[in-house]
């Protein structure tokens, strides 16, 4: 195995040529913060959360899919790079449903987790926000685009993982979704309901169908028909 010499925060490591620099942070302990990135699965450098500094270089970089070279000198917690995360993920959240009271994933979110974790106590940048129609015909799937950050991480696992290929990323700029084709409903395309797209999204977009509101009160109504049909006449003196 080769290897190469990189200092990262100043300290001195030796690790495997051709592993990226998020992969050499992780070994040394050293954290990064990432959304997209999911290992083996979504390495597609798409949401920036994971920006670096390498000395020399002319822009800040996403260190999960930068190679490692030798004598790479990289900062994880410069002024510039802890800024520009900021602004990415504020951007993020500029453009995200948020009612996170009341969403499944809520403090089970990777999006509210770095939220805390940058210390982001206001959106800065208010403007135009997407708002697109749920998806709930799925009998086990619902989507909501409002609360997509577009990672992608879902389209990977659909298309490479389980080979199905029913989501994909769909218009440009701020009109970018994750949708399945001719924009259907996922009840309309061939998805197998396999779920593994709800297990890999980082924040509230997919989430398995919970039918329990409706499973109860068609049994309440099952019952009182019951109750109605077995109550003993009232006889009236
Ligand atoms: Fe690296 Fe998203 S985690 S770009």
């Amino acid at each position: 195995m080769s290897t190469v010499n990189i200092t990262i925060d100043g300290k001195k490591l030796q690790v495997e040529q051709g592993i990226t620099i998020l992969e050499a942070a992780r070994q040394a302990n050293i954290k990064i913060p990432t959304l997209c990135f999911l290992k083996d699965i979504n390495e597609i450098g798409a949401c920036r959360m994971c920006l670096v500094e390498i000395k020399g270089a002319r822009a800040l970089q996403a260190s999960c899919v930068y190679p490692v070279a030798e004598g790479l000198e990289i900062y994880t917690q410069s002024p510039d790079v802890r800024e520009a995360r900021k602004v990415t993920l504020e951007l993020i959240l500029s453009n995200h449903d948020k009612k996170c009271l009341t969403c499944v994933r809520s403090k089970n979110c990777e999006l509210q987790n770095l939220a805390e974790e940058l210390n982001i106590k206001d959106i800065r940048f208010e403007g135009a926000s997407i708002d697109l129609p749920l998806d709930d015909f799925s009998p086990s799937i619902v989507r909501d685009p409002n609360k997509c950050v577009l990672c992608k991480r879902c389209v990977s696992m659909c298309k490479n993982i389980q080979t199905v290929s029913v989501i994909s990323a769909a218009e440009r700029g701020f009109k970018s979704t994750i949708s399945c084709a001719f924009d259907r409903s996922l009840e309309e395309v061939p998805c197998t309901m396999c779920g593994q797209c709800i297990s890999v999204c980082p924040v509230g977009a997919l989430r398995e169908k919970d039918d329990t509101d409706k499973v109860w009160s068609a049994l309440a109504d099952k019952e009182l028909h019951v109750v109605v049909q077995t109550a003993p006449a009232v006889r009236v003196a």
